[in-house]
């Protein structure tokens, strides 16, 4: 069961979207990432002028919710683009951020919703986004 329809996340990541602090690279992102109980969590790029102290949207969304208590997720929609403009393309989560998801997250049943608007974005299974992976079960047994 879902607590909020993918067209409604998809928006609330648009919205997060306008609070991204982008000064460097011009691009915007933004992410909402709903829990288990239905709860969401939106997050921003937040870049930083040493340019490796920046943070993807979707980790942004994630350390707000881990840091809040919160481990336990179903899904998020994430859009980027150039700043001050409409999303025109498929923001891609990064590698690290696919990662991340990783730790918290079922690879067969978290959802990554990609687009552009309410209207227009695809779901997409994490297992999909990040095959053979490496998760905690595999320090279970060291
Ligand atoms: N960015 C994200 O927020 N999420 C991603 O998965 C890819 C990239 C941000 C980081 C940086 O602030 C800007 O986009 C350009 O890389």
């Amino acid at each position: 069961m879902s607590f909020i329809s993918d067209a409604d996340l998809m928006a609330l990541a648009l919205e997060a979207r306008e609070k991204s602090y982008s000064p460097y690279s011009h691009f915007a992102v933004g992410a909402a990432l709903v829990d288990k109980n239905g709860n969401v969590y939106q997050g921003c790029n937040i870049e930083n002028a040493a340019y490796s102290a920046c943070v993807c949207a979707e980790r942004s969304a994630f350390f707000k919710a881990v840091s809040s208590g919160v481990t336990s997720f179903e899904k998020i929609a994430i859009v980027g683009g150039k700043a001050g403009e409409k999303p025109t393309e498929v923001a891609a989560p990064c590698g690290v951020c696919r990662q991340v998801m990783r730790e918290f997250c079922k690879p067969d049943q978290f959802r990554v919703l990609l687009g552009t608007s309410p209207d227009d974005c695809k779901s997409y299974l994490l297992e999909e986004l990040l095959p053979v992976s490496f998760g905690p079960e595999n320090l279970q047994e060291a």
